[in-house]
């Protein structure tokens, strides 16, 4: 890089999925850049960086942020949750699970940051309608699944129903819903 185009190199200390972190980063870096580049935390995903896909969502302090629109700097003393957070030793949580069992992926390049932002919702409201769902998730963008089974998953967590007018075209058996 020019080095007229270079910020300053800062130390950032900031919390992880529950882990003390401190790493350098220039000033000008995202913290999604941070994460991938320098953290080596890869499943926070790069796509559009700028804002507009919801690839790259995580939890800063509770509160659901594309992290390509965040500063690596704004994360010193903060409280950072994302994708690798969600599994444990046991295995992967509840709505991981939902995903694959309800086939809710085909690339997969949205799914950590459609899972974050599932958290966020259910975190805030752990009994969401359909419509509040397929509302809250209108940032986060899949360019191949299709959002039915997402939804669907998320509702198999929730205890939810899927309504009826949104009943998938590929689930549909001689006219009969799945
Ligand atoms: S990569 Fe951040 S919103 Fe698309
Ligand atoms: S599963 Fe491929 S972009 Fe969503």
């Amino acid at each position: 890089m020019d080095a007229k185009l270079k910020g300053e190199t800062v130390l950032v200390r900031t919390s992880v999925n529950g882990r003390e972190v401190e790493f350098l980063c220039d000033t000008r870096q995202s913290l999604l850049e941070c994460l991938r580049d320098i953290l080596g935390m890869t499943g926070t995903k790069e796509a559009c960086n700028d804002g507009n896909c919801g690839a790259c969502a995580i939890l800063l302090d509770g509160e659901l942020v594309n992290s390509c629109l965040v500063l690596g700097v704004e994360a010193e003393g903060k409280e950072l949750t994302t994708v690798e957070g969600l599994a444990d030793w046991r295995g992967l949580n509840p709505l991981q699970k939902a995903f694959v069992e309800q086939q809710a992926l085909q690339c997969g390049y949205c799914t950590p940051g459609i899972l974050i932002a599932t958290k966020a919702l259910l975190d805030r409201n752990p009994n969401p309608t359909e419509e509040e769902i397929r509302f809250w998730l209108a940032g986060n963008l899949c360019r191949c699944t299709g959002y039915d089974k997402i939804i669907r998953a998320i509702l198999s967590v929730t205890g939810g129903a899927p309504s009826a007018t949104h009943a998938c075209e590929c689930d549909k058996v001689e006219g009969q819903s799945r």
